[in-house]
């Protein structure tokens, strides 16, 4: 080993602290400077102009929304609006960038935002698939690419992360998170908002991120959209709250109310919630802006009877810009004569917004992430679509392959059966805003190219992805895009019967369409549509060998499938490069290592069903009446938490503590050996969980503290390493503190929350 002498390190630790101190001081005199620059323009500043930076209104380029606003542009000229959303491409952009410098008086810029969820132009896969690579490296390049092309393209601001916990998979917005687990969530918040922001905002790469949705949205009721949310506060901090909070230490510049009441209160006009908590207790810095209308749906929410009451709320709860709620553009400034709001309030509020543009570097330029060069540079840039297909093939999850049947051997005949099959639109997903999806790569072209001439393939549509009418109604009037075949449903399963026959193997392509989750989609039956189950026990029937390939964009409950299907890939929406990510595995190019983030229930009635429950003072005994259980179903989902196979076999062993006592001062220093024994190198993903077997509270039966993913070449083994402190053992206690309590834990490590070694140690003060 080389030996650094002492010196040395006395000279680099010094030099480091200089380093920190000098970056403290640069800092602390940029704050400074831009204190100075924001207050002297705020002088400057009438109320119409103070009320135009507070909001925000659409272009009409897109519409993410139910009201279109008109005339935006005559309101950008007069000053009564600071920010737009839904315009994107430097030349569109700077013509209204245009407008609002040269037009207005004190030549404020505009920000412009837009809700770039899983990449702008490249689109990544939903984040729900993306948190299932458990790999927060690539997540964060997912980000970091988005921002390239997404400033590249006009934008300064993007509405990402959104980190809500969701343990409901009726509510299609599951679709934009990271699923149930606080721990993993927040790990990936962090992960977006530092590949968005990188270390410096003011460059032509770099965007704000916006959190969202504050908060609490993704526990509405029956998990139907825009649902009431009423939970105790111990639920809401330990399982809810983290990762909003994790983003916001991260740094993410904006937050976004939330559309939701909590416990009575709309998240919009909630000051406990926007003040009390987010700013004074968690010292947020950036601005809170509303989600679409929220601020003028405090009237239908039942706590303002007008625009002007809501506004009056929204200030005092401390939302500092409203998006197209229209309620602080039309009333605010009669509400300062009433002498309801106060000019020092309003001057707070836009200076939160003022120094988000300071710091985007719009003051120095307004026109800095315009650049034509960039754009056809960054745009759908090969190097992005390489990435897209990694982070792609990584979100597969692999959820059963009963006799090996998985990789696919490309020799004779493959028939590739399915509505989602010869589909593009589908593969991009529900929130894939800019994304022209006759660019993606579908299920049928990715085999195709894969197998070139060594296999022959088949195709069959088999069935159309719904036939539900009032469904069907629905998704076409929202702008989808389900074409239903000419041919009766009758008809497409004889064809896909007749197909499958011809075929040595069969890929059945099923699941929903990209319109049947993300926003207003809730569903009550997750199960695959009817028409396609159909579609499935015919062709399961032949007796050929059946590969069930599944996009969609939540856990759906896949009892039966699970049961007699031999092979099962879960794809989600996986962007541009689908086709291709899927044929990689498929072929066993690549071996599947993604886990899900959500549990899959066994059925409806179970949910909400999740990992780190509570055990009930009556845990489940099937033998015994008087316990918690269902009389017709098990307990467990179908597929846990962590979940996820791959082509190659993995065995932990060894679980070693290196105490059985830990003091609070002490880590306690983890060890386990995972071996790949199985015939292929692979990737796997190990969890550590603990509980707490006796506290003041009641803590659940397991809860993640760690995970690493790790790839072993065949035969290969390595110890694995984790650190426990006292700080993880940390919950929420009735006094509202974070704290641990001394006595008996255990510790689990495996592959997924279900299967996993165990030992015990105490925490002794
Ligand atoms: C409503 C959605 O809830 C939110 O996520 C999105 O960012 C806004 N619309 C803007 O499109």
């Amino acid at each position: 080993m080389r030996r650094i002498n002492i010196p040395v390190i006395v000279v680099l630790l010094a030099l480091t602290a200089m380093q920190v101190s000098a970056q403290k001081v640069t800092k602390a005199s940029s704050t400074v400077k831009m204190d100075a620059f924001i207050n002297a323009l705020i002088k400057k500043m009438t109320l119409e102009e103070k009320i135009g930076q507070l909001n925000l209104l659409t272009s009409d380029m897109a519409v993410t929304g139910p009201v279109m606003r008109k005339g935006y542009m005559e309101d950008i000229k007069a000053g009564r609006c600071g920010n737009i959303f839904n315009a994107f491409t430097p030349d569109y952009v700077r013509k209204l960038q245009q407008v609002a410098v040269d037009s207005t008086r004190l030549h404020i810029p505009l920000m412009f935002g837009f809700d770039v969820i899983h990449g702008h132009k490249t689109i990544f896969p939903v984040p729900l698939a993306m948190a299932s690579t458990w790999d927060t490296a690539a997540i964060e390049y997912a980000a970091r690419l988005s921002a390239d092309e997404a400033s590249a393209d006009g934008l300064d601001w993007v509405y990402s992360p959104m980190v809500d916990i969701a343990r409901d998979p009726r509510w299609g917005r599951v679709v934009e998170g990271a699923g149930e687990d606080p721990f993993l969530g927040s790990a990936i918040a962090r992960a977006y908002v530092h590949g968005y922001q990188g270390t410096n905002l003011d460059t032509d790469s770099t965007v704000m991120a916006c959190v969202k949705h504050f908060a609490l949205y993704g526990a509405v009721e029956a998990g139907r959209e825009y649902n009431a949310v009423d939970m105790g506060p111990r639920r809401m901090f330990q399982f809810y709250l983290p990762t909003y909070k994790a983003a916001i230490d991260a740094g993410a510049g904006s937050v976004m109310t939330s559309f939701n009441t909590i416990n009575g209160v709309p998240a919009t006009a909630d000051k406990w919630l926007l003040t009390d908590l987010l700013r004074k207790k968690w010292g947020f810095k950036g601005f809170v802006v509303t989600d679409y209308g929220s601020m003028a749906e405090l009237i239908p929410h039942g706590v303002a009877a007008d625009k002007a009451q809501a506004a009056n709320l929204a200030m005092h709860a401390g939302v500092d810009m409203d998006m197209m709620g229209m309620a602080y553009s039309g009333t605010l400034k009669e509400l300062v004569k009433e002498g309801k709001v106060s000019i020092a309030e309003i001057d707070n509020a836009v200076r939160h917004v003022l120094e988000a543009k300071y710091k985007l570097g719009l003051f120095k330029n307004p026109y800095l992430r315009m650049n034509d060069d960039r754009a056809k540079e960054e745009i759908m840039s090969p190097d992005k679509l390489v990435f897209a297909r990694k982070i792609a093939r990584e979100s597969i999850v692999l959820l059963k392959n009963d006799h090996d049947l998985l990789p696919l051997k490309k020799t004779g005949t493959i028939a590739v059966i399915g509505p989602l099959a010869d589909d593009q639109r589908d593969m991009i997903g529900p929130w894939s805003g800019a994304g022209d999806w006759h660019k993606a790569v579908s299920i049928l072209q990715g085999i195709k190219s894969a197998a070139g001439n060594q296999a022959v393939i088949l195709y069959s549509k088999g069935a159309n992805i719904t036939e539900d009418t009032s469904m069907l109604r629905q998704l076409n009037s929202n702008g989808g895009d389900i074409v239903p075949s000419d041919k009766s449903p009758d008809e497409l399963i004889k064809e896909a019967v007749e197909t499958a026959n011809k075929a040595d193997v069969v890929v059945m392509c099923l699941g929903e369409s990209q319109g049947m989750t993300g926003e207003a989609a809730s569903r009550a039956d997750i199960r695959i549509p009817a028409c396609q189950r159909r579609l499935l026990r015919a062709v399961y029937k032949t007796k050929k060998p059946v590969v069930l390939v599944l996009s969609n964009g939540r856990p759906l409950v896949l009892t039966w499938e699970n049961e007699h299907i031999h092979s099962i890939l879960e794809t989600w929406f996986l962007g541009t490069e689908a086709g291709n990510a899927i044929a990689d595995i498929l072929f066993g190019e690549y071996d599947p290592s993604g886990k899900i983030t959500m549990s899959f229930p066994y059925a409806v009635g179970q949910i909400p069903v999740y990992y780190n429950e509570l055990n009930t003072g009556r845990p489940r005994n099937p033998m015994q009446k008087y316990t918690s259980k269902y009389l017709d179903i098990p307990n467990a989902p179908v597929y846990p938490f962590g979940y996820g196979l791959s082509y190659t076999h993995f065995t932990f062993s060894n679980l070693t503590l290196d105490k059985n006592i830990m003091r609070p001062e002490t880590p306690l220093h983890i060890s386990v050996t995972l071996t790949n024994d199985g015939n292929d190198a692979g990737s796997e993903t190990a969890q550590l969980y603990i509980r707490d077997m006796v506290a003041s509270v009641a803590q659940p039966v397991k809860e993640l503290k760690g995970f690493q993913k790790v790839f072993l070449k065949k035969g290969e083994s390595k110890t694995l390493h984790f650190t426990l402190t006292a700080n993880d053992l940390k919950f929420y206690d009735q006094q509202g503190k974070w704290v641990y309590e001394p006595g008996a834990f255990k510790v689990f490590v495996g592959g997924n929350s279900r299967d996993v070694l165990e030992r015990d140690f105490r925490l002794e003060k």
